[in-house]
């Protein structure tokens, strides 16, 4: 989508609805004034922030200076804060309240000169009443684009129920959905590699390639969402979304040029190829945990069952060996894992590739293999077999060198600043502020991944009902090692 003439004389404003939630004071507040610090907001452009709770501005501009300042720390200039919350203003509305469009519609004044972004970081359940008000007041027409975010449903049928409310008032060019591991610096550079060199794509397959690990382990536990998260597990609370998304990008055909549709038209093939996995092949290829009584980040885990206070068949860790059915990628598996109370908070991409096909060094040359980094530091490296330095009496002798090809280790040790590591939400803002939806999820992809996802929590009910007990702050369950045993692998631990 491209904004037109017309749209780009209108004057900009952006409506954070749930201003005061969570993820807008420790994530969106302070991606809005950073974006501003570093000059990327139209000088005109307002911010209104809508919620339930009734604050007056002062005390409402004094909660968002603490939370920008608390989020950013020493990267924020002394004038930033000067410049942002001058913009601000806070309106109190319940999506219960009829009045709910009419009210917003006299608070954005002359709404045919106004070209506006609406981020609803509510529950989804208030997508749709939401969607009415402004469709109602006239506040939904072009150019005037809608935020949402994850959950999008919890399976492809409740999905399709918030997808059809918010499709009443916004077209789907005018609809961003967030998956805010698409703003990340390292997912974006994904694109980079693979599509601005040519070094990697002519290997980038099955003949090359043995298999892809993807890991998004995290140290903490459910916490305070488990209200949540019991409902959902973790197939569908990062399965679905982050990590499909990122199999889409490394699996994904060459698009044919940078625009938001030939990207994402690419992105829903490689959801639309993978195999379905089925009661009959549930418990080979997948593997199902939850946290019990451990430790974790230093300190005592009940465990998840214990927390809840009642039994739950909720997985917290799952791995999977996903298959995507096509040319590029038969028989190259992609090895997922995710997981709660795990002993390190890592977020990892590994492409392993293929022996050399005959070594004249023996088992001394190990397979390259290429390690693409999200968490906690970014970083791209690939691994090289070389030859170790200085003489030996045995022949050759190899070596395996870490070549590390991410522009932070340009900064290491030359005493320049390396570029502020940006939160997902900057980029991802910027682009709905500027109209460009590349970096959001289309409806069919949306849909696309619960098909499949749904699929594995159909044969879970079926033939895979119950987790395996792993203590908190251990890798998982034995089951997630033996997914890869199985095949004579082992993960990148
Ligand atoms: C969210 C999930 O989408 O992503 C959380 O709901 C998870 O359960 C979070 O903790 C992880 O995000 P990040 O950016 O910390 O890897």
């Amino acid at each position: 989508m491209t904004l037109s003439t017309s749209s780009a004389n209108r004057k900009p404003v952006f409506v954070l609805v749930g201003g005061t939630g969570d993820l807008a004071l420790r994530m969106l507040w302070p991606s809005l004034a950073m974006l501003d610090q570093d000059g990327f907001l139209d000088k005109d452009l307002r911010i209104i922030s809508v919620a339930r709770e009734a604050v007056d501005r002062p005390a409402f501009v004094e909660r968002v200076r603490a939370a920008v300042q608390k989020r950013i720390g020493a990267d924020l200039e002394a004038t930033t804060l000067d410049q942002f919350l001058p913009r601000l203003s806070h309106i109190a509305l319940d999506a219960s309240d009829p009045q709910w469009g009419a009210k917003l519609k006299a608070e954005l004044g002359e709404v045919e000169a106004l070209n506006v972004v609406y981020f609803l970081s509510v529950s989804p359940s208030l997508f749709k009443p939401i969607c009415e008000h402004l469709e109602s007041a006239g506040l939904s027409k072009a150019p005037n684009r809608v935020i949402i975010e994850k959950p999008l449903g919890r399976d492809l049928a409740s999905s399709k129920v918030i997808n059809d409310s918010v499709a009443h008032a916004f077209d789907e060019a005018r609809t961003f959905r967030i998956d805010h591991y698409l703003g990340k610096e390292t997912v974006q550079n994904l694109l980079a590699l693979r599509f601005a060199n040519t070094v990697f794509e002519p290997l980038w397959n099955a003949q090359s390639i043995d298999h892809v690990q993807v890991t998004v382990s995290e140290t903490v536990g459910t916490g305070d969402r488990l209200g949540y998260y019991d409902d959902y597990g973790a197939l569908r609370d990062m399965v679905q979304n982050h990590l499909l998304q990122l199999v889409c990008l490394l699996a994904m055909e060459p698009p044919s040029n940078f625009n938001a549709d030939a990207l994402r038209d690419e992105k829903v093939k490689v959801l639309r190829s993978l195999k379905p996995i089925t009661a009959d092949t549930v418990r080979d290829v997948t593997a199902r945990g939850q946290y019990g009584p451990g430790f974790a980040e230093g300190k005592q885990v009940a465990g998840y069952e214990a927390e809840k206070g009642s039994p739950s068949n909720t997985e917290t860790y799952v791995a999977i060996k996903a298959e995507i059915a096509n040319w590029r990628w038969a028989g190259t598996p992609f090895y997922l894992r995710t997981g709660k109370t795990l002993p390190s908070r890592t977020t990892e991409v590994v492409i392993q590739f293929r022996p050399v096909p005959h070594s004249i060094f023996g088992s001394a040359a190990q397979p390259n293999r290429l390690v693409i980094r999200l968490q906690p530091d970014e970083d791209i490296k690939l691994t090289v077999m070389n030859k170790a330095p200085g003489l030996s009496a045995d022949g050759m002798q190899l070596q395996p060198l870490d070549l590390s090809l991410s522009l932070q280790s340009a900064f290491d040790g030359n005493g320049d600043k390396p570029p502020r590591r940006r939160i997902a939400y900057e980029r991802l803002i910027l682009d709905a502020l500027n109209g460009n939806n590349a970096a959001f999820v289309r409806r069919d992809e949306v849909e696309a991944a619960w098909a499949w996802v749904d699929g594995i929590s159909a044969a879970w009910a079926e033939a895979y009902p119950k987790p395996q007990i792993y203590p908190a702050g251990t890798n998982g369950p034995m089951s997630a090692y033996m997914l890869l045993d199985r095949d004579h692998r082992v993960w990148n631990d």
